[in-house]
């Protein structure tokens, strides 16, 4: 079986950074928490749990820390959880991956300027909601065409366009055309990160390529499922797992070749596994 690897799969900068910092503080003595699961994947979260490191799910937990150290991380936090952990004295790491950082600047000093906030991205997704968090005035999500149409119904002047880091580009692309139609006193920054598009663009060239494709990543990862909808459009027989153990041999029978890609938050482990098992077992 012929196996083609995205060089791009795997661990982004932000989130390398980010479970060093949980690796090395559960080396410490003191306790250690991260608000929320630290990436989205379940066997380092359980890793981690195995060194002590817990996870608090909501603020009224994180409020109530009286000891040790929380992690925040990459995806970020709002302005007022920051305030709030300093005035109650709880000690944190500020692991928010810096591109994410930009965008809090940008909203931030935007926003204090009069402008309308506009996030491209998925309102829910923690990473929006500490963009929000940083926002000084109005601010709206906009994910898709039929949302930005209503928008432009709106009496607003002065936009400030801004993206999920994990946005679909050529998503991105169609929406600001949207709105360059209107005559809006705008500014726009295209803060997709660089490793996710470099990633789907990648994901996307394998899957023209191959007869079956597998993307590898946590359920509830953001950047993994929009991997997996790209390299669908590409390859019909694309295959969503999180670990070796989903991967169904029956669905690879009379294929030539694989291509295999994985989100930010999938260890070098599984992707090595999964490689191994395609290229030696199917
Ligand atoms: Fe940061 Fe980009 Fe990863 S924004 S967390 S390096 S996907």
């Amino acid at each position: 079986m012929e196996v083609k690897v995205a060089k791009s799969a795997g661990f982004c900068f932000g989130v390398k950074r980010a479970v060093e910092t949980a690796y090395k503080e559960s080396e410490k003595d003191g306790k250690v928490y991260t608000y929320g699961p630290i990436i989205h994947n379940e066997e380092v979260v359980e890793e981690l749990a195995g060194r002590g490191v817990r996870i608090l799910e909501t603020e009224a937990d994180l409020y109530q820390i009286r000891e040790g150290t929380v992690l925040i991380r990459s995806h970020g936090v709002p302005r007022a959880v920051c305030e709030k952990m300093e005035e109650k004295g709880i000690s944190y790491i500020d692991a928010t991956c810096p591109f994410v950082k930009k965008i809090h600047r940008i909203v931030d000093e935007e926003s204090r300027k009069g402008r309308h906030i506009l996030i491209f991205g998925n309102d829910s997704h923690p990473e929006v909601e500490g963009i929000k968090g940083w926002c000084n005035g109005p601010v709206t999500v906009i994910q898709t065409k039929e949302e930005a149409l209503e928008f432009l119904k709106k009496p607003v002047e002065k936009l400030c366009i801004v993206a999920q880091t994990t946005f679909n580009y050529n998503n991105f692309q169609d929406l600001v055309e949207i709105f360059s139609k209107k005559r809006y006193d705008r500014l726009v920054f295209n803060t997709i990160c660089q490793a996710t598009k470099e990633r789907q663009t990648e994901a996307r060239q394998i899957a023209k390529d191959v007869d079956a494709m597998i993307v590898i990543g946590g359920k509830h990862s953001s950047n993994t499922q929009k991997l997996y909808q790209i390299c669908k459009e590409e390859c019909k027989n694309t295959y969503y797992i999180q670990t070796l153990v989903d991967l169904d041999s029956d669905c690879f029978r009379s294929i030539g070749c694989v291509g295999i890609t994985a989100g930010a938050s999938t260890p070098n482990n599984i992707i090595e596994e999964v490689q191994e098992h395609v290229r030696t077992e199917l």
